[in-house]
């Protein structure tokens, strides 16, 4: 087996979905099964080996990859052996759901609510597949079929279309996907030339991470390394209201654009607003060697970009550094979010009743100071920024009574009366395990 320069990262095994850089567009399709046959899993997991993609960049034409997730329950379905089952993360082990109360999904966003079967014991095995266009994606989605179809005690159970626009805008109207750390061993230059790349460990289980340690990994060595976790949410998004709400505290459009860029911390476009703090610089937006070099330490007031926009809050850089007690490079993530639903045109204030939103997908090797970390203490809580009672202002679970403070000269405006945005459908934490984890998979005789 070939390995990556540097730290011998082993492409080869490891799935694409983590470290590949997606087309841009593309579509996708999430399908989520369940196994009712341990036997007719485990024919599953051999028919899986032989179609999913690893992570070495491939022809740009030939974009096209399936990734494949397992549950715990999924494991267990499988047969995966008791001390090996026990010895994945606590969080993996409990679920997503059991984890709500903690994430913020509650009320609306709770798992009573969800959409079934996430939250469920049945969602056992998650794959994604993905192409540049619809016509290629439906070549792809027959593979991914095709390996479960004619085979009795597997039933498909959730199916979910999603996309990436060629302007890589989703449903909020914003430019997404841009902030992204860079991994060593991966071959993908950096994007933001201030963040050095992050020790494979951070990402792929099976090397040191930023602590010099390598991160717990699950039993045996063969399952989990190279593996990574993954964390998928699907997320609505109340578009109108979210307009409704810029109209109703902005007045007109100008105000309206700038309010929603000081919320997520760049413009529509991308510009992130530490760079283009005035008014929106679409060529900046869409420059991929400038848009995300930048810093906040020369903002630590937070008047270009407020310290509680959602960009800020989920990826502090170097605005934390000054006390020192919170190391930034171990909260940081892979993110590959989708859109799903047809986008609400442009000038739109009415809710026309459609789902759409954002499918969220993390990928890393600590499900609990990575994801958790961020979701918790950064997105759901201020304490961090000095303003305790504050959450994010986009993707926060506010509940009608929250604020947001952007701080201005001479004297600062807070906006009142936050609603929810993001309401939480469902979602589940997966283990994505290397190419000789699915061969051991498919050979279990337990
Ligand atoms: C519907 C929900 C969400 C929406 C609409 C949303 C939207 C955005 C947008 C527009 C950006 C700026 C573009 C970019 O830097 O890539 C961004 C950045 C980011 N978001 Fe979210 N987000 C959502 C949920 C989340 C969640 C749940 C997390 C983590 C738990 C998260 C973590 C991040 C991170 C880490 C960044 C990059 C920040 C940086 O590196 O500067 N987001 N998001």
């Amino acid at each position: 087996m070939t390995s990556a320069e540097g730290v011998g990262l082993e492409l080869e095994d490891i799935q694409s979905g983590a470290l590949h850089e997606r087309p841009s567009p593309y579509a996708g399709t999430y399908l989520l099964l369940r196994i009712d046959d341990r036997a007719a899993g485990r024919e599953l997991v051999r028919r899986l080996h032989s179609i999913v993609d690893h992570g070495r960049p491939s022809d740009p034409n030939d974009d096209t990859w399936i990734t494949a997730a397992f549950t715990y329950q999924g494991l267990k379905a499988l047969g995966v052996p008791q001390a090996s089952l026990d010895s994945f993360a606590p969080e993996f082990r409990q679920g997503m759901a059991a984890r709500a109360a903690e994430l913020g999904d509650v009320g609306d966003s709770s798992p009573a609510h969800w959409e079934r079967p996430l939250g469920t014991q049945d969602v056992h095995v998650a794959l994604a597949a993905l192409s540049p266009d619809p016509t290629r994606l439906r070549v792809v989605v027959e593979r991914a079929l095709r390996a479960q179809h004619d085979l009795p005690g597997i039933e498909l159970i959730w199916r979910q279309d999603c996309y990436q626009l060629a302007t890589g805008r989703t449903s909020f109207g914003f430019k997404d996907g841009i902030g992204q750390p860079a991994v060593e061993g991966s071959g993908i230059p950096p994007t933001n030339p201030r963040e050095k790349p992050l020790k494979a460990g951070e990402i792929i289980l099976g090397y040191p991470d930023e602590t010099g340690e390598l991160p717990p990994m699950p039993t045996p060595d063969v399952l989990g390394r190279n593996g990574t976790y993954v964390v998928f949410r699907k997320l609505h998004t109340r578009v109108a209201a979210y307009r409704q709400y810029l109209r109703a505290k902005a007045g007109n459009r100008g105000a309206e654009a700038l309010i929603g860029a000081k919320m997520v911390g760049r413009w529509q476009s991308g510009a992130p607003l530490t760079l283009a703090p005035e008014r929106d610089d679409p060529d900046l937006g869409a420059d991929p060697h400038r848009n995300n070099d930048f810093a906040y330490a020369d903002d630590l007031r937070g008047f270009r970009c407020p310290v509680g926009a959602h960009a800020r809050r989920a990826n502090p850089r170097d605005a934390l550094d000054e006390d020192g007690s919170v190391n930034v490079r171990l909260h940081r993530m892979i993110r590959r979010g989708t859109s799903y639903g047809p986008a609400l045109p442009e000038g739109v204030l009415e809710d026309d009743g459609a789902d759409r939103g954002i499918i969220f997908v993390f990928a890393g090797s600590h499900i609990r100071r990575q994801f958790e970390f961020v979701k918790t203490q950064w997105l759901n809580d201020g304490i961090f920024i000095g303003v305790p009672s504050e959450k994010d202002p986009l993707v926060g679970p506010n509940d009608g009574s929250g604020t947001f403070t952007i701080p201005a000269r001479p004297i600062r405006r807070r906006l009142q009366q936050l609603p929810p945005f993001v309401v939480t459908r469902g979602g589940e934490y997966c283990f994505a395990p290397s190419l000789r984890a699915l061969r051991w998979l498919a050979e279990l005789k337990t």
